[in-house]
């Protein structure tokens, strides 16, 4: 009876322990950028759509999330390669394995990292999903990237910033930038 005791104890600190990780990864981002809010896939291929992406084409997901963007640049869009940055590990977890799910593995890649700090890979387009508060603080970096990348931000504005392109609604409120309008 006690050793049940003991299993039962041990089981539930380790479910309490687990809860508790699994709630702070999610709490950590309100503190270093943004809340999670998912993209549909719907709302993902309008994106990819308003961003001219090209079969071949690389995308960069700023703040990846569960993979959305990703996946649908690679099996809609016939990109060449999806890179996301995510600092959750429950959602990297989550990426890669919906990743593995969908036989992309090769051309989906999510890595754990702090947009802020994390060097860049190359990209053709760079797609976010971001509050107000995290793209003013992004735009340097943005801004640094080669003048070709086309920079989508999906449901906000960058502040003070005109956009080469734009679709406020009905449904949909979708911003290009080319970095040199960052600078
Ligand atoms: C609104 S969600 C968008 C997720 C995904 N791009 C999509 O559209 O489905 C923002 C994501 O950014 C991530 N995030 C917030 N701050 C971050 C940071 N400093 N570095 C990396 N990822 C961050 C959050 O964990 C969250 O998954």
């Amino acid at each position: 009876m006690q050793t049940f005791m003991l299993i039962l104890l041990i089981l539930l600190l380790a479910l309490q322990l687990g809860i508790l990780f699994v709630l702070s990864s999610f709490a950590i981002t309100l503190f270093f950028g943004s809340p999670w809010v998912p993209t549909h896939p719907m709302r993902a291929r309008k994106m990819l759509a308003f961003a001219g992406l090209q079969p071949g084409e690389t995308v960069l997901d700023l703040g990846s999330g569960d993979g959305a963007i990703m996946f649908c640049a690679v099996e809609e869009f016939r990109a060449f390669h999806a890179i996301g940055y995510e600092i959750n590990p429950v959602l990297i977890a989550m990426a890669k394995i919906r990743a593995r799910l969908r036989k992309v593995s090769d051309q989906v890649t999510t890595v754990k990292g702090n947009i802020f700090t994390n060097k860049f890979p190359h990209a053709d387009v760079v797609t976010t999903f971001l509050i107000p508060s995290t793209m003013k603080k992004l735009r340097p970096r943005l801004a640094a990237m080669p003048p070709e990348t086309r920079i989508i931000s999906r449901g906000f504005k960058i502040t003070g910033v005109t956009p080469t392109k734009q679709q406020e609604g009905p449904d949909e409120w979708l911003y290009l930038y080319k970095p040199d309008d960052l600078k």
